[in-house]
């Protein structure tokens, strides 16, 4: 049995490739399966967290258990559900009940109920608003400036796609929502430490995971993964040696859980 030590939080992770569009039937993408965040969503279930599960591009993975996943194309949209997720914060509404009614009041909404006696009680409310935020997505650096209305055709021997950079997802949302504890994670092929920090430091993260992505045993699509964590504030890092998504995901958990709790010294 898992630890809960998610009780009652919130979590939206982003998981898989972004899409983005050039023409009605091209787009550029990356190879990121979505294997990593789909763990993780599991694992964060299994702690007791409530999960919204964002996922890009095309993913064929069936949508674990109790998990809320919301189905993405773009960085844009990934962007727009993920703030959407981050601020939401109202009540959860169990409407099986025809007496059940809400009011609003000093901007909260009560949710009343009975108890097994009849009486009117009121509901404290929960929120929905992400606690902890992570961040498996491979998002697209560039999309193209344009969608090109129809499809491309190939009369010439060259041509240039003109490209834009995308809105950093992670960073935003640390930047918007400075309550969130934000989990970054870092795909490098070098210099790892030192990139993976920088990232740290860049996108005001609690928290970031690094993988190495020039090995083919671990990283995109496999089944396993291996990883330095890295963290806001501490020169130590933890290393988790190379086992299942799903193992890794666990661990992950349970380091988020600790400096949650406060009770993780470096
Ligand atoms: O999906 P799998 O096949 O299981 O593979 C898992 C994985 C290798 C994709 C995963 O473990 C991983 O490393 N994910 C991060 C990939 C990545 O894009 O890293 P990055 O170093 O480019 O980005 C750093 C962080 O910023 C990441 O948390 C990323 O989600 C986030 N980011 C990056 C760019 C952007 N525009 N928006 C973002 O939110």
């Amino acid at each position: 049995i898992t630890p809960q030590v998610l009780a009652g939080k919130n979590v939206t992770i982003t998981a898989g490739p972004t899409i983005e569009a050039i023409d009605p039937v091209r787009y550029l993408s990356n190879h990121s399966t979505g294997k990593m965040g789909f763990a993780l969503a599991k694992a964060c279930r299994n702690a007791g967290a409530r999960v919204t599960l964002i996922v890009g591009g095309k993913v064929p993975i069936p949508t674990p258990l109790l998990v809320n996943r919301i189905d993405v194309l773009s960085a844009e949209e990934m962007l727009m559900t993920a703030r959407q997720c981050a601020s939401d914060d109202i009540c959860e509404c169990h409407d099986d009940h025809d007496h059940d009614h809400h009011h609003h009041d000093h901007d909260h909404h009560y949710h009343h109920d009975h108890d097994e006696f009849g009486n009117d009680i009121e509901v404290e409310p929960v929120s929905k608003a992400t606690d902890i935020f992570i961040a498996t997505a491979a998002v697209a650096d560039y999309r193209t400036r344009d969608v090109v209305p129809q499809k491309i055709k190939k009369t010439q021997d060259q041509m240039a796609l003109d490209l834009v950079k995308n809105p950093d997802i992670l960073a935003t949302i640390a930047k918007e929502f400075p309550e969130v504890f934000v989990v970054g994670f870092a795909a490098e092929t070098q210099d790892i430490e030192k990139y993976a920090r920088g990232k740290l430091d860049a996108k005001n993260l609690d928290m970031i995971a690094c993988n190495d992505v020039s090995r083919t045993d671990i990283g995109f699509g496999s089944d396993d993964n291996a990883m330095t964590v890295f963290f806001k504030g501490k020169d130590a890092a933890v290393s988790l040696e190379k086992a299942s998504k799903d193992i890794i995901a666990n661990q992950l958990v349970s380091l988020i859980g600790k400096q949650l709790a406060g009770k993780f010294t470096l």
